[in-house]
């Protein structure tokens, strides 16, 4: 019984019994004017009159608690504390109104799991892409980024403002110009201290219409700092390319024009300027099929490396090939075969170049009347430092030793860079090209082989070349 006032008087309250009394003012105008007529008295109007009260209380009592009933479930699912309607009615009204409460709800259940499931699934799509992508908000704000984006930047980006990630005003300025609305995209390229120094291309570009989530502009980057390097190294090629071309080539051309003034009737002359013309011209020859070289082994990156290769045959061949270079340096070749070498397997025209160029420097850089040593032998693993990819397994080593000054350190580290010559041969004025050992690195390292070098003032300079046996 109490519980039944309790629930009545918070249920009901004030707002009920206005009803009821409000429901009931008819039958006060009504009872009062029979009274007034005197055709009841002022006793049995009052009496019709509570009992006109007591029925209008009942009959509006259920429906006002259902409505409660209802209200307290509509709020329940409001605040996620339920997931659907689940309450027992007696009136039809209330009935039909729980009724559509329940289909509303259903529906809008369904589309938040549609919307949520799309949400999920889009981040997931979002971190698959291998570049940063990061979303800002009218102001500048972070407010979405992808996993790569994360992982360059750091994990808490959510309001950090875009030129807290990154200062250079070209970068701020064109983020600014999107932001603003005067411009729709914006590329651009710039470099970031913040991060490793890195060179970054950033394509920012304005969102169609602002989205939920306030974003206005995405801002995806790229690192180019590989990409801008290699041109470099290219331009730097190029030009270094044509440097070496041009030094003999305007060598001769003075020469040519000396011999048709000055010198044109010297007869001397003429035979120490044709020589130094073809000493020249033999240079260029060297640098331009060395440049071919380069060029073919550079297209030819993914050419099958595929025949059977006599090591013996190619030092045979080779041998046979500097014989006279060797005999004019009176430099004496020593061959000798450590442990017996198998076949490999590899491009045999590159491999005949590599060791080539090796027995090559070896006789050039020896001093005269000195020993050349050419030692193979098979090793179990390649050595290499972490980073290198070369093949596992047994390998093939020939080593190439020649006497001479102990190479410094800061020269060993360069010797097998494009066009690099050691200063102290270019003044005894050793012909070279600086081309010889970039390409047998190259070619090493398309063999997924290796090259090392180690120089010192008893041994001598060491080259050796290591290569897989099998690919
Ligand atoms: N066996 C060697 N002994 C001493 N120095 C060498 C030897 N091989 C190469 N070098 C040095 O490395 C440089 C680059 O060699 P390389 O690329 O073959 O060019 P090139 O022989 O045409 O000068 C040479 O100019 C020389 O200074
Ligand atoms: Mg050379």
């Amino acid at each position: 019984m109490r519980q039944y006032f309790r629930q009545l008087k918070s249920s009901i309250g004030r707002q009920f019994i206005k009803r009821v009394f409000i429901i009931s003012l008819p039958a006060v105008v009504l009872f009062s004017t029979l009274v007034i007529f005197e055709l009841l008295t002022v006793e049995v109007a009052f009496v019709c009159y509570f009992i006109t009260l007591i029925s209008n209380v009942l009959m509006l009592f259920p429906i006002s608690s259902e409505l409660q009933t209802l209200r307290n479930y509509i709020e329940s699912l409001a605040n996620g504390k339920v997931d659907d309607i689940d309450i027992t009615l007696s009136e039809k009204d209330t009935k039909d109104l729980a009724q559509a409460i329940t289909s509303i709800h259903r529906l809008w259940t369904s589309k938040t799991d549609a919307l949520e499931a799309q949400a999920l699934s889009d981040a997931a799509v979002f971190d698959t892409f291998p570049d940063p992508i990061l979303m800002l908000d009218g102001e500048g704000n972070l407010i979405g980024s992808n996993l790569a984006a994360r992982q360059f930047l750091g994990n808490n980006l959510t309001g950090i403002n875009i030129d807290h990630l990154f200062s250079t005003n070209i970068f701020i300025s064109s983020v600014e110009k999107v932001l603003k609305g005067n411009s729709d995209s914006e590329r651009v390229v710039f470099h970031t201290p913040e991060h490793g120094n890195r060179q970054l291309f950033a394509h920012i570009t304005k969102l169609p219409r602002q989205t939920k989530s306030r974003a206005v502009a995405v801002i995806s980057l790229y690192d180019v700092s590989r990409a801008l390097s290699l041109e470099k190294m290219q331009s730097d090629f190029v030009a270094n390319a044509s440097h070496e071309l041009r030094t003999p080539l305007s060598v001769i051309s003075g020469f040519i024009e000396t011999l048709q003034t000055t010198a044109r009737d010297d007869a001397d002359a003429r035979d120490a300027f044709l020589g130094i013309m073809k000493e020249q011209s033999e240079y260029m020859a060297a640098l331009i099929e060395d440049l071919l070289s380069l060029s073919r082994l550079e297209m030819g990156q993914d050419k099958e490396l595929k025949d059977k290769i006599d090591l013996h045959e190619v030092i045979d061949d080779i041998m046979q090939a500097l014989k006279i270079k060797a005999f004019q340096h009176s430099v004496n070749i020593k061959i000798n075969e450590l442990t017996r070498i198998p076949k490999i397997i590899g491009d045999n025209q590159q491999i005949h170049q590599v060791l080539q160029n090796l027995l090559d420097n070896a006789i050039k850089y020896a001093p005269e009347n000195s020993e050349v040593n050419v030692e193979l032998k098979t090793v179990p693993e390649i050595p290499a430092k972490s980073g290198q990819n070369v093949a596992s397994g047994r390998a093939v080593s020939i080593a190439f030793n020649n006497k001479g000054q102990k190479i410094n350190k800061e020269d060993l580290a360069r010797l097998t860079e494009k066009f690099y010559r050691m200063q102290i041969h270019k003044d005894m004025k050793i012909k070279g090209t600086g081309l010889g050992l970039a390409i047998a690195k190259q070619i090493v390292l398309h063999h997924r082989g290796n090259l090392t070098v180690s120089s010192t003032a008893y041994k001598g300079n060491t080259f050796t070349v290591y290569l897989p046996i099998k690919q």
